[in-house]
């Protein structure tokens, strides 16, 4: 039976993801900061779980090395806040989510690639929102941009460790993260619907994952507009947002 560890399973797309490898017979590591919210969310679900915050490298690496070898290991859990006023730059802001982002995911990197068997994959989630430079996302764009360059690297740099690597890369989904969000999230999709775009590209053993398709489609074409068009034009968007 092939084994998964998921990262950030107490919600959201993490949760999704839980339940859907679990339901087509993997073996699931269901990993959290919080042992009571994890039990409740993944309550009737057959699985190991393995509690640390990624900000804790020590006792992460320690509930890490008692593992058994895994097939997959999905990095997903991750946070996002926005800066509201870039004239008033909160570096304390974005020390965090870069922190949370950047920093939590090379830990679990750390104390997990080793747990990987040969032939094994480690998939990273990133974000569309390194596509382009939206407004407000100094912090949660810049820890995503990391993100792309790390997991493009790593995928160079393990191939001799006979480990694959995956960056996936979602639009809006609906989940805690995007609920507080206060602006319009065009071709937001269920956590059903992106737990399965996930898993159907790491089946196939794509090294990129981004869905969905018809908005990545749009992100794209934005991207080749010269930059001061795209400025403001984002510009323009944010100030009738409100
Ligand atoms: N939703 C979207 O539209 C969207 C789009 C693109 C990318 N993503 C990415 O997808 C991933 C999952 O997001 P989501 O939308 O499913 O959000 P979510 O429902 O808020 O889930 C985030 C998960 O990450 C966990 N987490 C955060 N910081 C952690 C830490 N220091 N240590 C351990 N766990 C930590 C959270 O645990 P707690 O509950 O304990 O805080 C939670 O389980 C994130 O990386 C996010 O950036 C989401």
């Amino acid at each position: 039976m092939k084994r998964v560890l998921i990262t950030g399973t107490n919600s959201g797309i993490g949760l999704q993801l839980a339940r859907d490898y679990h339901r087509d017979g993997w073996q699931l590591v269901a990993c959290g900061r919080n042992r009571e919210k994890l039990e409740q969310a993944l309550e009737g679900i057959d699985c190991e779980l393995c509690v640390f915050d990624m900000l804790q490298p020590e006792p992460m690496q320690q509930a890490v090395s008692e593992l058994s070898p895994l097939d997959l290991v999905i990095l997903n859990a991750g946070n996002c806040e926005y800066i509201d006023d870039a004239s008033q730059f909160d570096a304390e802001l974005f020390a965090r989510v870069v922190n949370a982002n950047l920093i939590g995911t090379a830990n679990c990197l750390a104390a997990m690639i080793p747990q990987i068997k040969q032939g094994g994959r480690v998939a990273v989630v990133s974000s569309s929102v390194t596509f382009l430079p939206l407004t407000r996302a100094e912090a949660y764009g810049a820890s995503k941009a990391g993100l792309d360059y790390l997991t493009r690297t790593l995928g160079i740099d393990l191939a001799p460790h006979h480990i694959e690597v995956s960056l996936i890369r979602p639009g809006f989904v609906d989940t805690p993260l995007t609920r507080k969000n206060d602006f319009p999230m065009p071709g937001r999709v269920s956590p059903e619907q992106a737990s399965a775009a996930i898993r159907k590209g790491l089946a196939k053993g794509k090294s990129e994952i981004n869905f969905p398709f018809g908005f990545i489609m749009v992100l794209r074409l934005l991207s080749w507009l010269p930059h001061r068009l795209w400025a403001a034009l984002a510009r323009r968007t944010a100030r009738s947002d409100k």
